[in-house]
């Protein structure tokens, strides 16, 4: 018992929980995973890192049951299981978070925790003072200030996380999965959802964690194992390993400059916004876009940028104030009229309003400029191919070709394909929001390198972003966002890490 809790203890030495060998799984034109071996330990966090399409989401759906390999070994506690689908390896003691939960939003947190397993009273008669008990203290026991009765639909995306890793506690698991779990987490909700880990490992559970922030890593993991094209290219203790070495095994390279700033020239103002107002949500915004700027928009979640890009591109009605686009006085009605004007929007949740899924990379790249291509009704598909392949090149999008699904991509590369959407239009007034979410650290550099290009060509860009070495790293000039308003604006040279906090926390 005692070795699961001592973390110096050699982690080799102990009888893996999960063994992988020899893991492959193809898909058309893809090799997902070729030969991957894994061994996770009972009380770690393992860290499972690769660029985008490199395999991870593909190698966890595997184990949990979710997706048939094709050729491999699975062992737990030693013994070869099958793990035919997700009921099976619940039963084992695998359980997955994915990103996009599993939750039915109507439910309660303690009917979600137990659905399908309700404790009866009488037969056919739920016992509803025990289900909310047992499920409280699922959630007590993870250090989490949630109330089983609340309903799901109204609870934070990281309160919706915490009940899914209660509903996975529930079921006993040994093996917890979380894909990239804090891409929507406040700065808050991530110290609180590692406290939750570090509170499942002390209990001997094994984690594996899978994130492109880097510094998460280090935060949290033991050991991590590093994916390049669907291969294991190394598993290293993190206490003995370091950035430049992780990023060397994920990208097979070099990075040199993880911020590879441009000063594009500086021209006419494309976009002003004059004491605009949405009631509740903004209050007297003002500010002007130049052409060539990048402008970086900073602040917490929850202080109103999302709100004032979606305000600008006419995708919420605004209360009052001025938008003049190219020096005219423009009412911005729809996302279509703001099209029309020029502007283009990245959306932060590129699920719900970036893609479709069932449609093809070309579709969705070629979706907002088919008017602009189309005569008399009628697409040029020969152009459309060009464009495509064009963007597949530009941002290395990892697909088998320009017909495949987006919703088969890996979900670093559907964010490319949003992007790439965006590059093909003529739009000159770019809002991008939270645009290297879920992009793996090579790729956010090819991105960083699109945007100098963007503005380079004479495109103004609104960036929206959580990182702060990212819109230190990008901008040329930095708006600050608190509680609906714009509370402070830095120029790049004065702009440092303290002085945005700060804005975006309102103490200035
Ligand atoms: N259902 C599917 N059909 C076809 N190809 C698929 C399918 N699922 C995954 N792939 C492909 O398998 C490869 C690995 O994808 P996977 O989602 O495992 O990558 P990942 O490492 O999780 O990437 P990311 O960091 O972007 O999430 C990718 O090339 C992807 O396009
Ligand atoms: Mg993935």
């Amino acid at each position: 018992m005692g070795y699961l809790h001592l973390r110096s203890s050699p982690v080799s030495s102990v009888l893996p929980v999960l063994a992988l060998r020899g893991i492959r799984k193809a898909y058309p034109g893809v090799v997902a995973l070729d030969g991957v071996d894994l061994d996770l330990c009972a009380g770690e966090v393992h860290v499972l890192l690769g660029e985008n399409g490199a395999g991870k989401s593909t190698l966890m759906k595997i184990i949990s049951g979710a997706v048939a390999r094709d050729a491999g070994e699975i062992r737990i506690d030693g013994a070869p299981v099958e793990l035919a689908d997700p009921r099976q390896a619940q039963a084992l003691g695998i359980g997955i978070i994915y990103q996009e939960f599993n939750l039915v939003p109507q439910l309660s947190a303690a009917e979600n925790i137990f659905l399908g397993r309700e404790p009866l009273r009488l037969p056919g008669v739920i016992d509803q003072r025990r289900l909310l008990r047992d499920a409280q203290r699922q959630l007590d026991e993870l250090g989490v200030a949630i109330d089983a009765r609340a309903i799901v639909s109204r609870l934070s995306v990281a309160e919706q996380q915490m009940v899914e890793v209660a509903k996975a506690l529930s079921l006993h698991a040994r093996v917890l999965i979380m894909d990239e779990p804090t891409s929507a987490l406040t700065a808050q909700e991530i110290t609180e959802l590692f406290a939750a880990i570090r509170r499942l490992r002390e209990r001997g559970v094994a984690i594996v964690y899978i994130s492109h922030r880097m510094e998460e890593l280090f935060a949290i993991g033991d050991r991590v194992t590093v994916l390049r094209d669907g291969r294991h290219v190394g598993t290293r203790r993190i206490q003995e390993t370091d950035m430049a070495e992780l990023v060397r095994l994920m990208v097979g390279r070099e990075l040199k400059d993880q911020f590879p700033k441009q000063r594009a020239a500086v021209g006419d103002e494309v976009l002003r916004v004059e004491r605009l107002r949405r009631d509740g949500v903004l209050h007297d915004i003002s500010f002007a876009l130049r052409r060539g700027e990048v402008v970086g928009l900073a602040g917490l979640m929850g202080s109103g940028r999302t709100e004032l890009a979606r305000a600008l591109f006419g995708a919420d009605a605004i209360d009052g104030g001025r938008v003049f686009v190219h020096g005219a006085e423009r009412r911005i009605g729809s996302p279509r009229a703001a099209i029309d004007l020029g502007l283009g929007f990245l959306t932060e949740d590129r699920k719900q309003q970036g893609l479709v899924l069932v449609l093809s990379v070309r579709e969705n790249i070629c979706l907002p400029s088919v008017g602009r291509w189309s005569r008399a009704g009628l697409v040029q598909t020969g152009r459309e191919t060009d464009a495509t392949a064009r963007r597949i090149a530009e941002l290395r999008i990892k697909t088998p070709g320009p017909e495949q699904r987006v919703g088969h991509l890996s979900g670093g590369n559907q964010q490319k394909v949003v992007l790439g959407k965006w590059l093909c239009t003529d739009a000159d007034i770019l809002i991008f929001d939270e645009p290297t979410r879920g992009i793996d650290v090579g790729a956010k550099v090819e991105i960083y390198q699109l945007i100098n290009q963007l503005a380079a060509r004479g495109a103004a860009i609104l960036m929206i972003s959580s990182e702060l070495p990212e819109i230190l790293g990008l901008s040329d000039r930095i708006l600050v966002m608190h509680a609906g308003r714009i509370a402070g604006e830095f120029s790049a040279a004065e702009a440092t890490q303290e002085k945005l906090l700060a804005a975006a926390l309102g103490r200035n």
